[in-house]
């Protein structure tokens, strides 16, 4: 049994913002229990947080869809380290294309991963927590969960929702002053999510500018969890888009197709359709980072194809 580390689980740890979330907490000597979908990278995970001082990292292979396996690994983390500190649920995949052309299957792959999966997640981590008498479940969402955009309406819902969910899951536990439900939404993240993600627009998204690293967004959770609030966000311009949206419906939906299409998608190579990793893990998909080119480099690149193509035809 685990002595005075803090044990935190981590879904999405394989890559991006929760390989950042493990790392960094892997520097203070928390003891990590790391779980996704593809066991080999949250190996590789697993020896780099012991190597960066980690107390122990375990490795939970599992779909966050799948509830009876969510149970189970949190079953097992109550076995082996007799309590549960911290959980930052930020496994999530993402969708792009309008309703009618994302494919049934995935389209429910995208819900059942970051809707349903994050019900999973707090269904059998709040029961742990409030037993205790303490602990805290961090939700990932996203600006998406606060506004629209054109071709990712599996995920604006998804992320809707789990906003949605963390606000009814802190109002369900504030009788209990040490147990905390956090939603932490960031902005564009420079991340493996859009070369991974299934695509049925022929174009791949990027991250919109002002991207923030997933260091960035991951310190931005450790301070979440050390001194606790219902909701974060994370990404300069958030509150701007929020605002535009909320204020100002008419002029956001006349303008938001053009700049996503200029700021949120890389126009300039054709891309094949399909599911991405939507329903299965993909054997190469999995960084701390993405490689995406700066946003100022993109737009540009953008704006140069949309004249080309206007002088062509
Ligand atoms: N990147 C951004 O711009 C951005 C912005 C706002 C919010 N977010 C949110 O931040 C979170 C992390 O995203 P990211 O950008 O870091 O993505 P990422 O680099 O693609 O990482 C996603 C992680 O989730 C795991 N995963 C996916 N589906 C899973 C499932 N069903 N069960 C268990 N694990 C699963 C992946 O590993 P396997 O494939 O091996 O399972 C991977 O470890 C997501 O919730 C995303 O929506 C990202």
């Amino acid at each position: 049994m685990n002595g005075a580390a803090p044990v935190m689980l981590v879904t999405g740890a394989s890559s991006g913002i929760g390989r950042a979330v493990a790392l960094g907490a892997a520097r203070t000597g928390a003891h990590l229990v790391l779980v996704a979908r593809d066991g080999e990278s949250l190996a590789e995970v697993a020896e780099e947080c012991e190597s960066l001082g980690a107390a122990g990292a375990c490795v939970e292979t599992l779909d966050i869809g799948d509830d009876a396996a969510v149970a189970g690994a949190v079953r097992r983390t109550l076995e082996r380290e007799g309590r549960l500190d911290t959980v930052v649920n930020s496994a999530g995949v993402v969708a792009y294309g309008v309703l009618q052309a994302v494919p049934v299957d995935v389209f429910d792959g995208v819900l059942r991963t970051n809707l349903l999966g994050s019900a999973n997640i707090a269904r059998h981590v709040l029961p742990v927590l409030r037993a205790q008498g303490r602990g805290h479940l961090v939700l990932v969402g996203s600006v998406l969960g606060h506004i629209a955009a054109p071709g990712m309406t599996a995920y604006i819902v998804s992320k809707w929702g789990v906003r949605a969910l963390a606000r009814q899951l802190a109002l369900e536990n504030r009788d209990l002053a040490h147990v905390h439900v956090s939603c932490v939404s960031p902005g564009g993240v420079d991340t493996p999510i859009y070369e991974t993600a299934a695509n049925y627009l022929g174009v791949r998204g990027r991250p919109p500018a002002p991207v923030s690293t997933p260091e960035h967004v991951a310190a931005a959770i450790m301070r979440v969890l050390d001194r606790p609030r219902d909701r974060r966000q994370v990404g300069p311009a958030n509150g701007l888009m929020r605002a535009g949206f909320t204020f100002l419906p008419g002029v956001y939906d006349a303008l938001v197709g053009s700049l996503f299409g200029v700021a949120a998608l890389d126009r300039t190579t054709p891309l094949a359709r399909g599911p991405g990793n939507v329903l299965i893990s993909l054997a190469d998909g999995h960084s701390l980072r993405g490689s995406q080119p700066g946003p100022l480099v993109a737009m540009g690149r953008n704006v140069a194809t949309l004249v080309g193509g206007r002088r062509r035809r």
